[in-house]
């Protein structure tokens, strides 16, 4: 392959003005942590970004007292018009600093600017405006008359969307009238910070939304404090288990928002080259860190070697490197950790005997990189066809009848997204209708709107985010 030769085109750092330390937002205001602080990096370089202060047992209980008070002296007292204001307030100041908010969050988490200008932040804006509107029509939503909040909600989220991801937990928690503890993931918690300084730009209330940072053991004491109402989850499927166990016997309600190992399926009849563009979508977006990404590739065998070929030549094509570079189309893996859990399940992949092909790219000499991977005479047996690699790693199989391709779409202990590829409508209807997954997408993949619920089946969790469901998982009695 002969490239084309791009210029360097960095986005300008000068629009962050970061501080070099950033405590817990608590009940308003940043205060220090008592838990040992730790370094942000930037995954494309290993250079330290900012201090972050880690809380502790002690922190979580007074950010779950501030958002307790919040609760029962403002926020539930607010009219769902007045708590409307709130959000759409903060809608238009995310809007109003999308810039900075997308340099951080390509600086933190190392997916391209391009998703991130693109992608991220315009749907996070988007979701606070479409829950805003929500906010004095709950009676409307069909989740019974006044409908109630459920109090204080406990939020823990990963590092794959990290702006997104708080956008999805707090937005329909707060229409629905409930105040927050959220904590960000610890290799990515610098969006969620400088969204604490626009909740204090928008005025909001003390209280209503507390932003705790730390590890695992910040997000065990979230989710075990008895006056936590409500645990919303989002990350690996391990976690999300101890976090049922956690949860089991307490009158807490749980949404789990856990992995998936999606089947792309592509028929004989598709077109070909939109496909491509699909399949390429589906699992290297954000460098395959998604959990509904297209990892599994179910290709009809009468096409398989064109659209493999075809596929290897588009990924020639794409250009790995600086995520804050506009031209950039593979990021930085988001840490060391995630990039050996990559490595590791792609060695597996090859001992077990599924044929590897990565895009020849060059990779920089600092930072977490993965050239995209695809691995073809892959068996539903294999490691690479079950487990979730999280990475940009394709599993290619093939299938011969649509039933056969239902079958093995539908072998995997996870149940959150698929897709259809094919010219028939009667055939993505057929097919969709069979398919054990949450989301089905036809002929497009990975595309995401406030107005649609998203959630899984089997091992990917329970509860929906986003639409009128995504409503009833904050709200009393209430059921989708
Ligand atoms: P993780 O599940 O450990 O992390 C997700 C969030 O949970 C982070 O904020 C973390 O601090 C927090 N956490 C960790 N242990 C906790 C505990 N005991 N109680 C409460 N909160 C806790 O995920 P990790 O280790 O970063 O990624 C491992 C794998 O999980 C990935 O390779 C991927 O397969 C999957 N994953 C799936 C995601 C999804 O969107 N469904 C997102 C992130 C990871
Ligand atoms: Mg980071």
């Amino acid at each position: 392959m002969s490239f084309l030769e791009y210029a360097p085109a960095p986005e300008s750092r000068a629009v962050l003005s970061l501080k070099p330390e950033y405590g817990l937002f608590i009940d308003g205001d940043f205060r220090s942590g008592s838990g040992e602080s730790f370094a942000t990096i930037s995954p494309a370089d290993e250079k330290h970004i900012a201090t972050i202060a880690s809380a502790s047992d002690a922190d979580v209980d007074a950010a779950v007292g501030a958002a307790r008070r919040a609760f029962d002296k403002t926020w539930s007292k607010m009219s769902g018009r007045d708590r409307g204001k709130y959000l759409f307030r903060i809608a238009r100041l995310v809007q109003e600093r999308a810039r900075e908010l997308a340099v951080a969050e390509s600086l933190d988490n190392g997916k391209p600017i391009k998703e991130s200008r693109d992608v991220d932040v315009p749907l996070v804006a988007a979701w606070f405006f479409y829950y805003a509107g929500w906010a004095d029509k709950l009676d409307y939503a069909g989740l019974g008359a006044d409908p109630k909040p459920l109090g204080v909600a406990g939020q823990v989220i990963p590092w794959n969307f990290p702006l997104l991801m708080l956008a999805w937990k707090i937005a329909p928690a707060l229409a629905a009238g409930n105040t927050v503890v959220i904590k960000p993931a610890e290799t990515t918690p610098l969006s969620a910070l400088i969204f604490a300084e626009i909740l204090q730009q928008a005025d909001l209330p003390p209280g209503v939304v507390n932003i705790v940072t730390g590890a695992g053991p910040t997000g065990a004491a979230i989710v075990r404090h008895p006056d936590v109402d409500k645990v919303a989850f989002t990350g690996s499927t391990g976690v999300g288990r101890e976090i049922a166990k956690s949860v089991a016997g307490t009158d807490k309600k749980l949404t789990l928002e856990l992995g998936g190992k999606a089947a792309n399926i592509v028929f004989e009849d598709a077109p070909i080259d939109q496909a491509i563009e699909g399949i390429v979508n589906g699992i290297f977006f954000n460098q395959g860190h998604v959990c509904c990404a297209g990892s599994r590739l179910l290709v009809q065998e009468s096409v398989h070697d064109e659209v493999v070929d075809r596929l290897k030549t588009r990924l020639s094509t794409l250009r790995l490197g600086d995520p804050l570079d506009k031209n950039t189309d593979i990021g930085a893996i988001n840490s060391r950790e995630q990039l050996e859990r990559i490595r590791e399940l792609s060695r597996i992949g090859e001992e077990e005997g599924a044929e590897r092909w990565s895009a020849d790219c060059v990779i920089p000499d600092n930072g977490f990189w993965f050239a995209p991977t695809i691995f073809t005479n892959v068996q539903a047996s294999h490691r690479i066809a079950r487990d979730e690699i999280f990475g940009p790693v394709l599993s290619v199989l093939t299938f011969r009848t649509p039933a056969e391709a239902i079958e093995k779409a539908n072998n995997t202990p996870y149940g959150l997204s698929a897709g259809i590829w094919t010219d028939k409508g009667s055939r993505i209807l057929a097919v969709a209708d069979r398919l054990r997954a949450g989301v089905v997408w036809a002929n497009t993949f990975n595309r995401f709107d406030p107005s649609s619920p998203f959630g899984g089946y089997k091992e990917s969790g329970y509860g929906r985010e986003g639409g009128r469901h995504g409503l009833a998982a904050y709200l009393k009695g209430a059921r989708a």
